[in-house]
Formats: C-alpha cells, sequence, structure tokens
C-alpha cells in the first residue's frame, strides 16, 4: 500500500485527477469504478478541466458506479446516478452506453446486482477502482460486518451512515442500498483509495494501519497487491 499525504484538499483532488488521467492515458479503454460523495468533488472538477482541455480522453473509457441507494427514482437530485452525472459524466467525452449505474428502480434489485457482477466481467473486471471511506470505515455500502468475500447486493445502513446521509435526505433517509461487495472491490486490478479531513483521521488510522477485522471494512484493502491512498494532512494526523 502506498500513501501518499497532501496538503490540503484541493491538492488531494488535483494529484488524484492527474493518477486517474495517467491511468486512462496508459489505458484509453480502462474500466473505472467511481464514487459518489463529498470526497472525490475536487478529483471530479479537476478531470472535467483537463477533459475540456483535451488532456484526457474518455471515449473509450467504461465506468460502474460503485453504490446506489434503495427506496428513491434515480432522477433524486442524491442518487449516486444523478450524482454522478451531475458532478462528473455529463461534462465528459464519455458515451452513455460506456457509463454503468445500479438499477435501484428494478423490480427485482437482487437479481440487478447479480446482472451487475456479470456485466463487470463481461467488460474483463474493474481497472481501476475509487474509494472514500465511511466514518465507521465502510467502502461502498459495506457496512461493518459485511462478509471481506461479499459480491453485489443488497444491504441494510447504518444508523452511523444514515445519520451521515441526512445532509442530503433530511427526514427522507434511505434504509437501504446496492452497493459492489468488498469481493467485487477486491478483485479491481488497482485501487485509489481518498480521505480529507480531521472527521476520518481516526477511521483512516484503524483502516490502514490496525488490525484487518470486519468491523472495519476498508481495513480489507491492507490486502490489496495495488493499492494507493491519498489523504490530506487532517485525514493523516492519526497514522503513526
Ligand atoms: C459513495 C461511497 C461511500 C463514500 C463514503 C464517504 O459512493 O461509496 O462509501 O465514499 O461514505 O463519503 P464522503 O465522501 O461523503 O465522506
Amino acid at each position: 500500500m502506498k500513501i501518499f499525504v497532501y496538503e490540503n484538499r484541493e491538492i488531494l483532488g488535483k494529484e488524484a485527477a492527474k493518477f486517474i488521467a495517467s491511468a486512462i492515458r496508459k489505458n484509453p479503454k480502462l474500466v473505472l469504478g467511481l464514487i459518489t460523495g463529498e470526497t472525490p468533488l475536487e478529483c471530479y472538477r479537476e478531470l472535467v478541466r483537463m477533459c475540456e482541455r483535451d488532456e484526457v480522453d474518455f471515449s473509450q473509457v467504461k465506468t460502474f458506479a460503485l453504490d446506489e441507494y434503495l427506496e428513491l427514482p434515480s432522477s433524486h437530485p442524491y442518487s449516486c446516478k444523478s450524482q454522478l452525472l451531475e458532478t462528473l459524466l455529463r461534462y465528459l467525452n464519455i458515451p452513455h452506453k460506456n457509463m454503468h449505474f445500479l438499477d435501484a428502480s428494478s423490480p427485482n434489485p437482487a437479481s440487478a446486482c447479480q446482472a451487475y457482477e456479470e456485466e463487470i466481467k463481461r467488460v474483463g473486471g474493474i481497472d481501476l477502482q475509487l474509494l472514500g471511506i465511511g466514518l465507521n470505515g465502510h467502502l461502498g455500502l459495506n457496512e461493518p460486518g459485511s462478509p471481506f468475500d461479499s459480491r453485489t447486493r443488497i444491504v441494510e445502513l447504518t444508523e452511523t451512515t444514515k445519520t451521515y446521509l441526512a445532509r442530503y435526505f433530511g427526514e427522507r433517509v434511505p434504509k437501504k442500498g446496492m452497493t459492489m461487495g468488498l469481493g467485487t472491490i477486491m478483485e479491481a486490478r488497482e485501487i485509489l483509495l481518498m480521505a480529507h479531513g480531521q472527521a476520518k483521521a481516526d477511521i483512516v488510522a484503524k483502516a490502514l494501519k490496525g488490525p484487518v477485522t470486519t468491523k472495519v471494512p476498508a481495513s480489507i484493502l491492507q490486502r490489496h497487491p495495488a493499492c494507493t491512498v491519498m489523504l490530506d494532512k487532517a485525514a493523516a494526523s492519526r497514522l503513526p
């Protein structure tokens, strides 16, 4: 695991964007796993700027969203699909058919999860998976206790996650979600985990330097052969 610490979240975001752009230049058909939330916003803004300046070409890139909330229409402004379209995808030269989302509106979400796994396999697996970390150590919506070999599935959100998500959803916070499993995530050829801010310092230290345990889902990343971690100083402040 390679850990890089930057002065602030803006620099972190720019470096993360450079990392992704360089992966696309090496492999123009990159299969890229995307996250939502606060963590990637600066990185996504920089990727959009780079794409506008023709510094990176997304025309052959395929993307897969890491997770989605259930019980929400996909047009909801805070569905993962809407967030990804609005913060990144609609500004890139990426064909719509290359964008993949978990379908929360499916009449059979369990089989939609299975179909997602099959689609990931069909395109040859994820080359680069972006990740953020939840305050409880979750990856995607794999909450504490999620098995390390879990696959894409429906999950219940914990109180910690629901309290965090209230900033977006107010009183109508989703109780369930769909997420790639920890097993699915660990099969990505390369991983880029990002975290910023003091609030993440404790969980970052536990995940990166503590025991590998399902109580801290992100600790599994210690076993990934090609995981890069980008932190700002605040998020790195509790690392030994
Ligand atoms: C979102 C996702 C989540 C977030 C995590 C951190 O697609 O996978 O695991 O990465 O909850 O959220 P923020 O970035 O809002 O702190």
